[in-house]
Parts: structure tokens; C-alpha cells; sequence
């Protein structure tokens, strides 16, 4: 039987995301992106349908790769304008009690010391509700304008994110034991001083010999997600990754990545379904089979060429301007994103790219497969990806702003819901309760942070 799938709504702080010219459509939100309303009904919809989360994806630099030019990005708003996601959250967690929210942040640029910090207050501000997406960067203009001028190469820059998630584990789960926090007025101790210890790294790329700055939070860690598909990508999955999320382009191709994640795992000395995998997938869906392909024709008379090819520019670092549009796309390496290459060189053999195929397929939700119908064939076909690949759940990708989750929160939730794919109460408090089950929202023994921790060592285990 399959299990319940998990699932998020994948956004972006921004007005368009991973749809090329859809926000003309005349039902799509993207300019109220700026708005705390906006994102605060957001939440309540998205809470009422019981999802898992809202997971948003996030960029420090933009998309100036095709054509030499940041012109085409800015014409479509690939990714630009793109705020701060953080800063919702709060005002987002109040809205609600039990939707999680996953946070993009890279380790490229900041300080583990800072981003640590900046998650445990987040986690504190939702009562326990927030994960973090360990991403890498692949632009060279965030390079540019973070202060760094070039990128370091694309297998140094996750020798770099193992040593920030190492010191950002350190710092939650080893600096300050439970019970360190006393608020004894008697003893005028708010904290025992012999409860909180410095964690003493010296690494390759950061030095953080002190204390941290923040008393625990509910999940001490944040639920870590990693995206990132290429060998160095999954390797970091395997040791440290909590949630997975992944953008395959067929059920083939999935299994097999989900496998080797999962076999990975494994020989990390981790039990593999402490892992949930989420395949991003976008869903367009209709009360009837027929209203929803109409609308998906009508959506993709407004896909825009420029900007899907300025998305994909960016993100798999090649000038797709400079490409031949008809001549299938051959495997290379990249600096950039190595997965957004080998998604359409070399994870389905059975099928040649060439940059016009991958511009209309991105056109429409990014690298997500496409999902077009009514309740019952959404949820077939969502279940038939559960099925046969071993994945966990999804993260649901929009076309048009908004009211494509507005659509299947009224059309494709209550089927599963009724089917027993999908919750109809949450279970737990925390996100990573919500995700692996009651009691759980510290890191399960079998994660390397858990070493890090003075539980044990105090009896409060
Ligand atoms: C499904 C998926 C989603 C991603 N989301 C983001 C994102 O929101 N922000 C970001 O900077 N990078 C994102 N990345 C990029 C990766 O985290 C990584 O930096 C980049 O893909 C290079 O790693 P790779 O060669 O292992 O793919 C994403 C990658 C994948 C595969």
C-alpha cells in the first residue's frame, strides 16, 4: 500500500519562479509577492489542506548568463526581483500552527556562525517548524557582488558546505546543553555558565573556536534539505541530508537516483528511510480531466522562450544563445549546476534534448514533470511516482502564481485525502515531527549532529 506522501508548496520570494512568461496569465499573484498578506493567506491555505510546508527556493545571485546579459531575466522576472524568503516566515508562523517552512540558504557566501544563528531564531519564532535547504550557489554573479569575484570550483564549493553544515551542527546541537537555560531568579542565574561550552572548530574554511550565541530551539537543528544531484551534491545528501528534493524528469530516472541515495545513506552508517526524498512536480488541475488540459493549452501558448532560456542559462551555467536550438544537448561539464546539465544529457538514455525541447519543457514549472487533470488522474498519476520510485512526497510547483495550489488544494487534496495519501490532521508540533513521526523532533541518533550533543553526557537523554 502506499504510504501518505508528504508534500510542499514550492515558492520563491519573488513574483515569477520557474515558469517563463506565465505571470501574464490574468489569474496570477506574482506582484503581490511583496505584500505580508499575501503570504500570510498564502499560509492559511496552505494549512488548511494540511500540507507539510511551504518550501521556497532562493538565488543570491541572478540570471546573466544567456546571451552575456541579465536583459532577458529581468524582461520575464526569472528569479528578479527576488527577496529575502526569511523574512515572511514570522508573520507566517503566527498565521498558523502546524505548516513547516523550508528556507533555501548557501553556504557559499555567509558565515556558518551567522547562518546558524539566523535559523535557531527562526525555529524559536515558529515553534520548531523550520527547515533549512543547504544549497551551494552555481552563479558567478553572485560571486561578483558577495565579495568573493570568482566561484570556488563546483567540488570545493561542497567541500565547503560540509565543514559550514559541521560547525552550524556543532554550534545547535554541542554549545549549550538542555538545561543550560535556568531563569533562576534564587541563584540570579539565567544561564549555568558550566552548561555552555565552546566548540573549539578549526577547519580549512572557518575558525569558530567560541560559544554560540543562542539559547536551543525546539528542533535545535532545522529539518536539513539538500538539493543538489551530482555525485560531490549527493554524497553531502547522504551524510547529513534529513529531506532530499529532487527534479528528475521521468520515474526511471528517479528510482535510480533514489536508490543511490538511499544505498549511500546506508553505507553512511544511516538508516535510508530516515530520509524522505521529495521529486518536485508541477500540477495543473481542474474539477474535470477536459477543463484542466484546456487550461495547461492555455497556459502554454504563454510560455516565453527568452525566459526559460535565461532560467536554464543561469542555472546550468551554458549560454544556451550559443547552442544550435535543434541539436541535442551533449554531456558537459559545468561549474554551475551539474544536475540541471545531466537531467537532459544523461539520466534518460532513451531520450535526446535539444535546447528548444528543454526551453518548452522548463517553460512550464522548471524541471518538474507536468501533471495536467482532474482529481482522480492527479492523484493516479502522484501515486503511481510514489509507488514506483520509493520517494516520500513532493514538492508542488506552480505555473501561475498562487492559484494553481489555490487549484489543487480544492481539487487534488481532497481526493488523497480521501484515498489515505495524504493526512487530514497534523500529527506532530514540530516540521520534523510532521515529517518522521511523533516524538522526533531532535536529530535521530543515526545523524552526525547527534554525536555533537551533551544529552548523553548529562542524563537528560
Ligand atoms: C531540485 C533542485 C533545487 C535547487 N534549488 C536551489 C535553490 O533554491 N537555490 C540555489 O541557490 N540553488 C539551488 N539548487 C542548486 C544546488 O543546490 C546546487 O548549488 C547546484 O545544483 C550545484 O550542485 P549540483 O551540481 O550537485 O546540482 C537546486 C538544485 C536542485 C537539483
Amino acid at each position: 500500500m502506499t504510504q501518505q506522501m508528504r508534500v510542499f508548496a514550492f515558492d520563491f520570494s519573488g513574483p515569477a519562479h520557474l515558469s517563463a512568461g506565465l505571470w501574464r496569465h490574468r489569474d496570477d499573484r506574482g506582484p503581490q509577492y511583496t505584500s505580508i498578506r499575501y503570504w500570510v493567506d498564502y499560509a492559511r491555505m496552505l494549512e488548511q489542506a494540511c500540507f507539510d510546508g511551504i518550501f521556497f527556493a532562493d538565488n543570491v545571485g541572478y540570471h546573466d548568463v544567456y546571451r552575456g546579459s541579465v536583459a532577458d531575466a529581468l524582461k520575464d522576472a526569472a528569479q528578479i526581483p527576488a527577496n529575502d524568503p526569511a523574512y515572511a516566515i514570522p508573520a507566517m508562523a503566527a498565521a498558523t500552527t502546524h505548516l513547516g517552512f523550508g528556507v533555501t540558504s548557501s553556504t557559499a557566501y555567509d558565515q556558518p556562525y551567522a547562518t546558524a544563528r539566523k535559523f535557531t531564531t527562526l525555529d524559536h519564532l515558529t515553534d520548531g517548524r523550520v527547515g533549512w535547504n543547504v544549497v551551494t550557489s552555481y552563479s558567478d554573479s553572485a560571486a561578483k557582488n558577495l565579495g568573493t569575484g570568482t566561484q570556488l570550483a563546483h567540488d570545493d564549493r561542497y567541500g565547503r558546505a560540509e565543514e559550514f553544515i559541521d560547525v552550524a551542527l556543532k554550534l545547535w546541537e554541542g554549545s549549550w546543553e538542555d538545561g543550560a537555560v535556568r531563569v533562576d531568579a534564587e541563584s540570579s542565574t539565567y544561564v549555568d555558565p558550566e552548561r555552555v561550552h565552546e566548540i573549539n572548530h578549526s577547519g580549512e574554511h572557518f575558525d569558530v573556536p567560541g560559544i554560540f550565541l543562542c539559547e536551543p530551539s525546539p528542533q535545535r537543528t532545522p529539518v536539513i534539505f539538500q538539493a543538489g544531484g551530482s555525485s560531490r551534491g549527493v554524497a553531502v545528501a547522504a551524510r547529513t541530508a534529513e529531506a532530499v528534493f529532487m527534479n528528475a524528469t521521468s520515474k526511471a530516472g528517479l528510482k535510480k537516483q533514489v536508490d543511490n541515495l538511499r544505498q549511500q545513506a546506508a553505507e553512511a552508517g544511516r538508516d535510508p528511510e530516515h530520509l524522505a526524498i521529495l521529486q518536485m512536480i508541477t500540477v495543473i488541475s481542474a474539477p474535470t480531466d477536459r477543463e484542466a488540459q484546456q487550461k495547461y493549452e492555455e497556459y502554454l501558448k504563454l510560455v516565453a522562450y527568452d525566459g526559460a532560456m535565461a532560467r536554464y542559462s543561469g542555472w546550468a551555467g551554458l549560454d544556451m544563445d550559443t547552442f544550435d536550438p535543434d541539436v541535442p544537448l551533449k554531456h558537459v561539464n559545468t561549474n554551475a549546476g551539474q544536475t540541471m546539465v545531466d537531467i537532459f544529457s544523461k539520466m534518460d538514455p532513451t531520450k535526446e534534448w535539444t535546447p528548444r525541447d528543454i526551453a518548452e519543457y522548463i517553460g512550464l514549472g522548471g524541471t518538474a514533470p507536468v501533471i495536467v487533470g482532474g482529481p482522480e488522474t492527479v492523484a493516479d498519476e502522484l501515486q503511481s511516482w510514489m509507488d514506483e520510485t520509493g520517494i516520500d512526497g513532493f514538492n508542488v510547483v506552480h505555473a501561475v502564481k498562487y492559484q494553481d495550489i489555490k487549484d489543487f488544494t480544492e481539487h487534488v487534496v481532497p481526493e488523497l485525502q480521501h484515498r489515505g495519501l495524504m493526512r487530514t490532521r497534523y500529527e506532530g508540533r514540530t516540521l520534523r515531527e510532521n515529517l518522521f513521526g511523533q516524538g522526533q523532533s531532535r536529530l535521530p541518533q543515526d545523524h552526525p549532529g547527534a554525536a555533537y550533543s551533551h544529552r548523553a553526557a548529562v542524563g537528560t537523554a
